[in-house]
Parts: structure tokens; C-alpha cells; sequence
């Protein structure tokens, strides 16, 4: 295509040439050398912040907007006088400057009640109030503020320049007069930040101490430790161990759900049962087809993309011997006829908040008599976890009692070859072969909520109503497991639903998705037909 560069070309060419920046380019730079960018030209400056319509919708609050200062007021209460730093984090790099979609901080999300992809580079900042202020005297502990950066809308260059926050390249983002309508929470440029978080710092009575949110950034965990090694708290182990009890802190105060976190799980859950319905439909034509495991996870994970945000977590479609696989999330498998096929998956959606689903289903859509078996015993261990389940019990009764139904099956099979009581004890637990992962976890912002309290605040603690977590007991029978009868080797059966727990016991919400066989049988029977 040579011919048809022009001398304006070889002009504008050999100016971009001479500006190379040549061997001493560093090597963070170099990504952007594939592109001749239309920078160099004053009138192409000023011809880009012309002729735009900037006319803007109104921006509502988010509903969680309701629910963010009672959640900031008990993280307030619990840190009084202190500055407490929770960032949002920053893209994680894919490759070059190439990045993976951005999700926030779940303490961010969290606290500011942003969801979606808002927003990188953000940082929550709780500033104590002044103790002898009336605010403070009226209760009042902080003062939130959202640290941001400013729109690169096209009045400024990095509009067109800047690849990560210029709209000319991301799209219309949220700066400070967006964040604020949002979430209710004061906004501040990002170029505040430094200022703003070295104020007042040190250990000297009256000055103010700090805690961050260490996961979330490691560069604003750098920043915030400078700030404390300068003003008098120079020992980083003994600010880690602070930093660990906001981050404990933050976990555990997630455990019980408000009213808008429930109401956004059962968004999830039921988003999810369209994506399992999803699946179904597109179940018979994939039977036997190469990488027919892939084709189903494309079908839940389209539905997650026009439903939600995202999966929740990665899609496992798991048939024949990759369903004893706890993790089998690689999906490259053929779904073969006779096969159980185990799908766990999960929609996130625009809040963030997850559901966590797994079902089994016989791929031919009936149970044969040895299928049923395995299954039924997996969903009596279920039902069993769903009796223990209820409000002064621990998360530990449940797995008791999960896990006894599944030892006592597998001892009636002639598999568990010890007494059911020494599998039981802490000394045997020979049953864990064929289940040995847990079988409960909270659900919420992660799949695995909370998953930074302590052990005898998760495991050891009542369940209280607002709780939201699985159930999710399973029997897997690796294929080349000696100790399985053949015919049972090659499969694997967990079955997972959500639960909330209130006044009365344990609310399944995940009730739309069938799990009884007979129910399995007849949603499988409709989804074919729904596809003719
Ligand atoms: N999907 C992850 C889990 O069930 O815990
Ligand atoms: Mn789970
Ligand atoms: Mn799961």
C-alpha cells in the first residue's frame, strides 16, 4: 500500500521519528510505540474541545445509598479517632497495556455501596471528627470522603490520550460530581489524597492513627505506610497487625446482611436460574460434541453478561470424571451420553453481590437406578445440613451433620470400611476421602464471604437470622479411585443452594431451581422442548 503515502504522510512520519524517544525508552513506556498518536498538532489540541454536546443525564442515588451510613457508623464506632483508608485498587495488568475488566475492593464496595466497575483508582477515606466538636458529641465518630479522579471529559487532553480514564477511550466514567450523587459521600479530587492522608498523624495523644485496607492497593498500603513510618509508628509489623483488625473487621461486619444485600442475592439467585435454564436448552444438541462443556459454560456466561455484571465466580461445568474434580473449571471436556454432568455456577450481578448454585443432572435427562442412588444420598446429607441449619446453631452443625448422613451412606455401600462413629471422630474422618471440602460457606460480595473473620467467628459462631450461605455437600468418585466399585468410579454429585437464615429458620432461596429427582427429570424435559 505504499503508493498511496502522500508527502503529508512521510511529514508527519519523519517529526514522529525524530521525536523517538530511542533506546533509553524505558520499558513501561514502549506499549504505546505501536501507535502514532494524533498529539503533536496544536489546532488538532484545540479542534478536539469543540463541537461537543455535553448535555448529561441526571444521576440518581444507588439504592444501597440508604444503607451505607448505618454501615459506615458501625466501622466508625469500632475505630474511633483513627483514619481509616479503604481503596477501591487498581486494574490488575492482563498483559501490557491490556487490563482485566476492573472489579473494586469488596470492602469499598462495600462501604461506598458502588458496584459494577467503580471505580479504579478510588480511594475511601473515614477522617475522625474532632472529639470535642458537637458532631462528635452528638455521636458522631468520621466524616466519609471519596478521594477520585476527575473526569477526562473532552475538555481536557486526556480525553483522547489517556487510555484509562480519557472517555474518548473508556466512555462517560464518574468523577466526583457522578460519585457523590450516587453514594451520598462527600468527593474530592485524588490530587487531595496525600494532603488529606498525612493530616494530623501521629502517636501522640490527641493525633490521629491509621489503618488501610492492605489487600485492596498495594501502592496506597505503600503510601499509608510512609505516612506512618514519617509520624511516629515505624515498626510495619505492629501497623500490619492494625491494619489485620480493620481487615477482620470489615469481614466479620458483612456476616449478617441488610435488607438491600438479601434483596440483591436474590437477584443473583434468580439471574442464575436463567443461566442454569439457559444451559438445559442448549444441553441435548451438546451432547457428545468436542469441548461440549464449553459450550454450555458460553451459554451461563452469556446469560451472566445480559443478566449481571459477571459469573460470580469461574463457571465449573464438570462432566463424567472431571465432576469428582472440585475445581474443574478448565471446561475443554466432551458431555457424554450416560455421563452425570455437575454444573456449579454462579451470577454476579451489577452490585456485586453473587448467588453460588451447583446442580447435577443425568445428561440423557433420566437417573439411572445407580445414579439416583448417589444422588439421593447427597441430597439427604443436604436436607440434613438444611434441619441443623437453624437460628443458635453453628456453622459446624451443619457440617456435622452433612457429613454424617454421607459416612453413613458410604458405610451401607460397603465403601467406608471403619464404623461410621470412628469415621466421625476427628481420629478417623476416613469418609473426607470422597468429601473433603467443606460444605457451607457465606455468600454475598465474594462467593466466599467474609472469608477474613476469624475462625471462631465463622465456624464457632451462631448463625443469627440475616445470615446468608450454601449448603453444598457432594460424593466424589474419582475415576481411578481402587476403593469405588467400577461402576461408580467417574462421578461425582454436589448439590448447592442459598440460604438465608431468619427468625424462623432457614429460608431457601434458591427454591426456583429444582433439585428432587423427579423435578430434575421434568425441568430437564422442558428445556429440551423449549428449544424445538
Ligand atoms: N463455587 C464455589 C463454591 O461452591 O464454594
Ligand atoms: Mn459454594
Ligand atoms: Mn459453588
Amino acid at each position: 500500500m505504499s503508493e498511496v503515502i502522500t508527502a503529508n504522510d512521510k511529514e508527519y512520519e519523519a517529526q514522529e521519528m525524530a521525536q523517538a524517544p530511542g533506546a533509553d525508552q524505558p520499558m513501561e513506556d514502549r506499549t504505546n510505540n505501536r501507535t502514532l498518536r494524533p498529539t503533536t498538532s496544536k489546532k488538532f489540541a484545540e479542534f478536539m474541545k469543540t463541537g461537543w454536546d455535553n448535555q448529561e443525564p441526571e444521576i440518581e442515588p444507588l439504592e444501597s445509598s440508604k444503607f451505607i451510613p448505618a454501615r459506615l457508623e458501625a466501622l466508625g464506632k469500632r475505630f474511633p479517632g483513627e483514619r481509616i483508608v479503604i481503596p477501591a485498587g487498581t486494574p490488575k495488568v492482563r498483559n501490557n497495556d491490556d487490563d482485566y475488566a476492573f472489579r473494586p475492593n469488596t470492602e469499598f464496595s462495600y462501604y461506598t455501596g458502588l458496584g459494577q466497575d467503580y471505580e479504579a483508582g478510588a480511594v475511601l477515606v473515614l477522617n475522625p471528627v474532632d472529639p470535642e466538636s458537637p458532631e462528635a458529641k452528638a455521636g458522631k465518630t468520621h466524616t466519609p470522603e471519596l478521594f477520585v479522579a476527575p473526569r477526562a471529559d473532552n475538555s481536557t487532553e486526556a480525553y483522547y490520550v489517556d487510555a484509562h480514564y480519557g472517555e474518548y477511550w473508556v466512555g462517560p466514567r464518574a468523577g466526583l460530581k457522578e460519585l457523590n450523587a450516587m453514594t451520598g459521600i462527600a468527593t474530592h479530587d485524588i490530587a487531595q489524597l496525600p494532603d488529606a492522608l498525612g493530616k494530623d498523624v501521629g502517636a501522640e495523644a490527641g493525633a490521629v492513627r491509621m489503618r488501610v485496607v492492605r489487600l485492596a492497593d498495594p501502592e496506597m498500603t505503600a503510601e499509608v505506610e510512609n505516612v506512618r513510618e514519617a509520624n511516629g509508628f515505624p515498626d510495619p509489623a505492629t501497623n500490619e497487625k492494625a491494619d489485620d483488625e480493620l481487615q477482620e473487621f470489615a469481614s466479620t461486619a458483612r456476616m449478617v446482611k441488610d435488607s438491600y444485600e438479601v434483596g440483591e442475592i436474590r437477584k443473583a439467585v434468580a439471574a442464575t436460574k436463567d443461566g442454569f435454564d439457559r444451559i438445559l436448552t442448549r444441553l441435548p444438541e451438546a451432547v457428545g460434541k468436542p469441548r461440549s462443556e464449553r459450550m454450555l459454560e458460553g451459554e451461563f456466561n452469556a446469560v451472566s453478561r445480559e443478566e449481571g455484571n459477571t459469573v460470580g465466580y469461574d463457571t465449573i461445568i464438570a462432566s463424567g470424571e472431571h465432576a469428582p474434580i472440585l475445581h474443574w473449571m478448565r471446561n475443554t471436556g466432551v458431555v457424554g451420553h450416560g455421563e452425570m454432568l455437575l454444573i456449579d455456577a454462579g451470577i454476579e450481578v451489577d452490585s456485586l453481590y453473587t448467588a453460588d448454585i451447583t446442580r447435577t443432572f443425568p445428561v440423557d435427562g433420566k437417573f439411572t437406578p445407580l445414579q439416583k442412588k448417589i444422588y439421593q444420598a447427597v441430597l439427604d446429607s443436604q436436607q440434613a445440613g438444611f434441619e441443623a441449619a437453624k437460628p443458635g446453631a453453628t456453622y459446624s452443625d451443619i457440617h456435622h451433620a452433612c457429613m454424617r448422613v454421607i459416612a453413613q451412606k458410604l458405610h451401607d455401600w460397603g465403601i467406608l470400611k471403619v464404623d461410621v462413629e470412628e469415621s466421625l471422630s476427628p481420629q478417623g474422618q476416613q469418609h473426607r476421602r470422597w468429601l473433603a471440602c467443606g460444605v457451607a460457606h457465606h455468600l454475598g460480595l465474594d462467593v466466599h464471604d467474609c472469608a477474613q473473620a476469624r475462625y471462631e467467628s465463622y465456624q464457632g459462631a451462631k448463625i443469627t437470622p440475616g445470615m446468608v450461605f450454601t449448603i453444598e455437600p457432594g460424593l466424589y468418585f474419582a475415576k481411578n479411585d481402587l476403593l469405588i466399585p467400577p461402576e461408580m468410579r467417574g462421578i461425582g454429585v454436589r448439590i448447592e443452594d442459598d440460604v438465608l437464615m431468619t427468625e424462623n429458620g432457614p429460608e431457601w432461596i434458591s427454591k426456583d431451581i429444582p433439585k428432587q429427582i423427579d423435578d430434575v427429570e421434568k425441568w430437564m424435559a422442558q428445556r429440551a422442548a423449549a428449544r424445538k
